[in-house]
């Protein structure tokens, strides 16, 4: 079982990669008023529709996806490709980074990647989306480090939401992930009671991110630096 996590920069957007999209992405991307956001979405859009081109072999804007939010029937949801069985996909970005999480043979993923905020005031948000038993935890961190600490119990909570497809509906405190310094761990959720591995993600001193595989199978992570996928041609291989 392998999963791939596929990494894109702001600063590898291209003016020419909207042509991949489709009028419901096009339509999202008009929507958002900062450029950050823009290219941030972008880029997600991007990389999905070529890495699912290059197992389908397929133009990237002829994949067909959908995003249906199951609240309110919007195309705001989880990805998915319509006509590829089993090819899971996870979205996430912040700040500098853009990750989107494939697996290829029906196992369920979820991606999440923050920016850390120094300023963040970690006490407040860890109120209503910590357990008790995290919010202990998070006191024995020096204020100057809580808000990393913070960063990644939330990484790790929202990879697991994401790859469930519950997102904003799961209750965070009822998701009880491993202490930031120990290795990231799904230690209980009255929400789930099916397999789930965590994994963070190595991505430097500014940025926090996790992954979150719904399966018990060995399998490896590979990390892959979206530049190349993204500056070759629509048609070409990278
Ligand atoms: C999923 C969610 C946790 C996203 O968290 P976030 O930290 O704000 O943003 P991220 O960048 O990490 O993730 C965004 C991606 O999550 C994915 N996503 C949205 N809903 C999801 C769900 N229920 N499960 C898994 N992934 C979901 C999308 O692919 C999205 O990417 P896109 O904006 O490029 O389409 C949360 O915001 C959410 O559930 N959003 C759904 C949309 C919404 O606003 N719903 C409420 C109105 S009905
Ligand atoms: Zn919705």
């Amino acid at each position: 079982m392998n999963v791939e996590v596929w990494w894109a920069r702001v600063g590898d957007v291209r003016a020419e990669l909207v042509q991949e999209l489709d009028s419901v992405e096009r339509g999202r991307l008009g929507a958002y008023a900062r450029e950050e956001d823009r290219a941030r979405f972008l880029l997600g859009c991007a990389v999905v529709r070529r890495v699912l081109g290059l197992h389908l072999m397929r133009p990237p804007g002829e994949v067909r996806l959908e995003r249906t939010c199951p609240d309110c029937g919007r195309p705001h949801g989880k990805v998915r490709a319509i006509d590829a069985e089993g090819m899971q996909l996870s979205v996430s970005h912040s700040g500098e980074l853009v990750a989107v999480a494939f697996q290829p043979s029906g196992i369920a993923v979820g991606v999440d990647v923050e920016q850390v905020d120094a300023q963040l005031d970690a006490d407040s948000v860890a109120a209503v989306s910590l357990a008790e038993v995290e919010t202990t935890e998070l006191a024995r961190y020096e204020p100057a480090d809580r808000a990393r600490a913070f960063t990644t119990y939330w990484t790790r909570k929202e990879a697991l939401v994401k790859a469930t497809g519950d997102g904003i509906r799961a209750d965070l405190s009822k998701v009880i992930v491993s202490p930031p310094d120990q290795p990231a761990a799904l230690l209980g959720w009255s929400g789930y009671d099916g397999p789930a591995q965590l994994v963070d993600l190595e991505v430097g001193r500014d940025h926090v991110a996790a992954l979150a595989i719904l399966s018990s199978e060995a399998g490896r992570v590979h990390s892959i630096d979206a530049t190349a996928l993204l500056s070759a041609g629509s048609t070409a291989r990278p």
